[in-house]
């Protein structure tokens, strides 16, 4: 028997307001038809103003906990992915923690830009596993429209708000690859292309929040190779091939780097689950909003093999292969 970490439940949250591509286009020198066919993103909403993210991830948090069936109490651990916490410090992660009346257990935020969810789901199944806590709450959530320069439509067509959160569960199980929860995760990261995708703006450096800077161009290079590459090891790790999975859960930041990724993996374009076009890039969130949507639609069902993955700014990368 080992232990291991499974889905209880997923949950979602995006802010009311939908800006489409139309909207965007009377203010920055854009059109629908560019945005659509290079991203596949159609609208993207927006925090209203005093919206934080702490407020968009509790809200996915506590979606998460309903249709898992459980209470707020029985949560020990909350990790928070985000690029775009409320304040420097204290974490996000611990206001949550409070507007959820949890007062026990560990609450902390962890950043790997796009990839956060990703590394947020790997370590809180190291935790679980570890025995150090029981149930998890997992978010990404993000609130990027505070971070772009709105008259640069390189970069602000691109991106949205919105959080998404899942519950984990330490569990006892046989311990083959045919168990539910985390079957395996891998990470990485390459610094040397830090300076493709940024924030030109920090505590440490201007002392001011600062605005995100991208190579588009470079990012799309790399994405292909390197998710397909972090895949290739999770099939390696568990003996599972493109053929065995139900569903392909990407980062949704760009339809046709996701396109990409599935057609050199073999994954069959009905098995994949994109919801870019609903919401743009939201960076840690964009997994578990994708995830939610086709769980409550009734896609992904319990048992089914699921592979997500990520890349982002860092560059950082990842797969996370889970039984749901
Ligand atoms: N509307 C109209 N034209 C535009 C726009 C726009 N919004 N943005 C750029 N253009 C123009 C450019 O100025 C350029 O014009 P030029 O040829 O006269 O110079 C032309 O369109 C082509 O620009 P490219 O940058 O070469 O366009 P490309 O086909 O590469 O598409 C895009 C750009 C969509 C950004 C693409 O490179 C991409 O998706 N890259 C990956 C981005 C990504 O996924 N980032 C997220 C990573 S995750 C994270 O950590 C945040």
């Amino acid at each position: 028997m080992t232990l291991r970490s499974v889905v209880l439940g997923c949950g979602s949250y995006l802010p009311a307001r939908t800006v489409t591509n139309a909207e965007l286009a009377v203010k920055v020198d854009t059109t629908d038809e560019w945005i659509v066919q290079r991203t596949g993103i159609r609208e993207r909403h927006i925090a209203a103003d005093g919206e934080l993210t702490s407020d968009l991830a509790t809200q996915a948090a506590k979606a998460a906990l309903t249709h898992a069936g459980i209470d707020a109490q029985s949560i020990d651990l909350i990790v928070l992915a985000t690029s775009t916490p409320d304040q420097t410090f204290p974490a996000s992660a611990v206001s949550v923690q409070t507007n959820l009346g949890i007062t026990h257990g560990a609450a902390f935020d962890l950043q790997a830009v796009c990839s956060g969810f990703v590394y947020a789901m790997a370590t809180a199944d190291s935790l679980l596993r570890a025995g150090t806590f029981k149930r998890a709450l997992v978010i990404g959530a993000e609130t990027f429209s505070r971070i772009l320069d709105w008259e640069d439509r390189t970069t602000c067509v691109l991106f949205g708000d919105g959080a998404g959160a899942v519950v984990l569960e330490a569990q006892e199980l046989p311990g083959t690859r045919e168990d539910r929860g985390v079957l395996v995760s891998c990470l990485r990261s390459d610094g040397r292309h830090k300076s493709k995708l940024y924030v030109d703006g920090g505590p440490s450096s201007t002392g001011t929040v600062g605005k995100l800077r991208m190579e588009g161009r470079a990012v799309f290079k790399h994405a292909v190779a390197m998710v397909t590459d972090v895949i290739r090891d999770a099939f390696k790790a568990t003996g599972y091939t493109a053929q065995d999975l139900n569903w392909f859960v990407p980062h949704q930041a760009n339809k046709r780097i996701i396109d990409d990724s599935a057609e050199k993996l073999g994954i069959a374009p009905e098995k994949v689950v994109i919801t870019v076009d609903l919401h743009g890039n939201t960076s840690a969130a964009s997994i578990p909003l994708a995830l939610d949507t086709a769980v409550r639609d009734g896609r992904i069902k319990r048992g089914d093999l699921v592979m997500l993955e990520a890349m982002g700014g860092g560059f950082t990368w990842g797969s996370v292969l889970v039984r749901w």
